[in-house]
């Protein structure tokens, strides 16, 4: 789903799905542990060719997700002028902020169209959501003014809006095209959300304690943007 036509765009687009810079993956493997965890109540007695079939719609959304993932790191780097990303040279550095971009979205061109083939417009709205979340939290972060910053609500709404918001409406697709209720549906996204809260928490806070060489990107890059 990655791979470009044009050589140097491919080059680009497969980065960070290369073996050994591909990350934790800890988004799919999220995703596809909650698509374990409601496939043990399947909702309407699914027989296992239905099963397999599911399991393979939710596994593109563990996909789609990591692509949208991949992408706005991608974009985040330029923002941030970031030089390390995993470990080695983030794609900015290496390619140049335009390639860096235009990669970016290519990975979200691509990722739109695994979406709509899926042909389930509540999970195409709630994966579109994402995208319109992630830039507004990094809107929220790059203009906040000084009291912001010290406002814990404000420092939540934009983790939730830059990190949680994936998490979140990303668990809540599993579970709409698992054929769940809603209510279930309503707890996978508290659950993701939650996660994605605790995970920037966790974040932020290593932002200040680590170091590059630990976190395999730029330490205090945070605290940078606003000096
Ligand atoms: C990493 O944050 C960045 C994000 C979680 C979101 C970035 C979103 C955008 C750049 C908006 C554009 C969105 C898309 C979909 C192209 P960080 O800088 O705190 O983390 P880091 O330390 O890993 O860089
Ligand atoms: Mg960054």
């Amino acid at each position: 789903m990655v791979t470009a036509e044009v050589p140097v765009l491919a080059l680009a687009a497969e980065y960070f799905f290369k073996m050994g810079v591909e990350g934790k993956r800890f988004r799919p493997m999220v995703l596809l542990l909650m698509s374990t965890a409601l496939m043990t109540t399947p909702a309407h007695g699914l027989q296992d060719l239905i099963f397999d079939d599911l399991r393979l719609r939710q596994q593109r959304i563990a996909e789609i997700t990591e692509m949208i993932h991949v992408a706005s790191l991608l974009h985040d780097d330029v923002l941030d002028h970031a030089d390390t990303r995993r470990g080695i040279s983030s794609l900015n550095s290496m390619m140049g902020n335009k390639l860096a971009v235009l990669a970016g979205d290519f990975l979200l061109a691509r990722a739109s169209v695994a979406l709509a083939s899926l042909r389930n417009t509540e999970v195409v709205e709630l994966l579109s959501k994402v995208l319109e979340h992630l830039v507004t939290g990094e809107i929220m972060q790059l203009s906040s003014e000084p009291k912001d910053m010290s406002n814990m609500d404000y420092y939540m709404q934009k983790t939730f809006y830059k990190t949680a918001s994936l998490m979140a409406n990303s668990c809540k697709a599993i579970a709409v095209l698992g054929g769940q209720p809603e209510e279930v549906a309503l707890h996978a996204f508290d659950y993701g959300r939650h996660l994605g809260l605790a995970y920037q928490l966790v974040d932020d806070a290593l932002d200040y304690t680590g170091t590059t060489k630990t976190l395999g990107k730029p330490a205090l890059s945070d605290l940078g943007q606003v000096i």
